[in-house]
């Protein structure tokens, strides 16, 4: 499997849970607002954490594109870590600023990250990466999320 079909796969419902969340956030107090962060946190965090080690990382390290826009990618994923960070904070350090406005920073900074990804850098990296590498990371990406890939099962 092709590692960016995979990540793409993964914008899906990361998408869902922020829309989600927009939505909701009005109507949620402080605790409510962190607990909903929580949920969002972790798939967020570890779709981070498997783009910069098995994309970003290996693209910059190719020498074969830009440094600039993959830079970018991974200080995005820095600032939306930060915002989650505020968003989990104990109340005693909530005084971070009003957390419905870090939700609307958090959906509006990942749905331009996302944007970004889909439309520049994933199309970048299919350039100049080759099929092989791909597939590859693509192995690798389901091993870390416990993922068996199956041949297809023919229908004779
Ligand atoms: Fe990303
Ligand atoms: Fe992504």
């Amino acid at each position: 499997m092709n590692l960016l079909d995979a990540l793409l796969g993964e914008h899906g419902p990361l998408r869902h849970q922020i829309d989600a969340l927009k939505l909701a956030a009005p109507n949620l107090g402080a605790a409510e607002l962190r607990a909903a962060a929580l949920a969002l946190a972790e798939g967020i965090e570890s779709h981070a954490t498997l783009e910069d080690e098995l994309l970003f990382e290996p693209l910059l390290a190719s020498g074969r594109v830009p440094a600039g826009p993959v830079e970018a990618m991974l200080q995005e994923h820095r600032q939306i870590e930060a915002l989650l960070g505020d968003l989990l904070a104990p109340a005693a350090e909530a005084g971070r600023g009003d957390p419905q406005r870090t939700v609307l920073r958090l959906v509006e900074t990942v749905r331009h990250h996302f944007d970004h990804e889909e439309n520049v850098l994933f199309p970048l990296a299919a350039g100049a990466l080759t099929a092989e590498t791909l597939a590859a990371a693509g192995e690798r990406w389901a091993e870390r999320r416990s993922v068996e890939l199956r041949p297809p099962i023919s229908a004779a």
